[in-house]
């Protein structure tokens, strides 16, 4: 097996760091966050570290890389408070993918892509259109990460739409079948395919 001391992952060249660092956990959620600022000017951007923080209330979090540079979709939240995350399928990962790159605010990724924005009820912010998932997200509080600058963004799902056959009678949501795209590492995006659910667990028990 490859071994990595601190002292190597340190010394280490830097792209093969965070391309080694960004994919030892696992396959990340892949999301694009859409957001509108004041002004009107729409944004999506893709995001790898969507993550499940408790279900009562239903709370989200995603980490926002140091804002020492511009950064639209941590600036939009904190101005309207609504954002919206949105599942990546097959057909649009490489336009996905590109949101990453760096535009000016006043240029919205909507434009530069096949990504279209859509909007329902009376969101403010743009979800993505023919996202098989789409969540509606209400800012709720930040928590300053001082190791390393980042920001631990914290949100409540205010509404939820689900394609409809993805929707099992006990509320699983099976992502297999809609070609939902997961994140290896910084840029390797993979479809998971679902082996098998299993039984709520509990202890063995042994004869003494
Ligand atoms: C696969 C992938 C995952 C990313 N995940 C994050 C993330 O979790 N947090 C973050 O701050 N930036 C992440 N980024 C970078 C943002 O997409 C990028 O900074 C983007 O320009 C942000 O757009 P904005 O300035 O419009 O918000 C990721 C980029 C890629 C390609």
């Amino acid at each position: 097996m490859a071994y990595f001391s601190r002292k190597k992952i340190d010394a280490l060249q830097h792209l093969y760091k965070i391309n080694l660092i960004n994919s030892c956990s696992g396959f990340k959620s892949a999301n694009l966050i859409g957001t509108k600022s004041k002004a009107g000017e729409e944004n999506v951007a893709v995001f790898s570290s969507v993550t499940h923080i408790g279900s009562s209330p239903p709370l989200l979090g995603f980490f926002c890389r140091p804002t020492t540079v511009m950064r639209h979709t941590y600036e939009n939240i904190k101005e309207t408070g609504i954002y919206t995350l949105n599942s990546i399928h097959l057909d649009n990962f490489e336009d996905a993918h590109h949101t990453s790159a760096k535009y000016k605010k006043s240029i919205s990724e909507f434009d530069v892509t096949n990504l279209a924005s859509e909007y329902k009820k009376d969101c403010f912010s743009p979800f993505v259109k023919d996202s098989p998932i789409q969540l509606e997200m209400q800012f709720v509080t930040e928590y300053p990460i001082k190791e390393n600058d980042t920001i631990l963004v914290i949100g409540e799902i205010k509404g939820l739409y689900i394609n409809d056959d993805l929707l099992e009678d006990d509320g699983f949501i099976n992502l297999s079948k809609a070609n939902i795209t997961t994140i290896n590492g910084l840029d390797g995006y993979t479809i998971p395919k679902l082996k098998k659910r299993l039984a709520y667990q509990r202890p063995k028990i042994f004869k003494q």
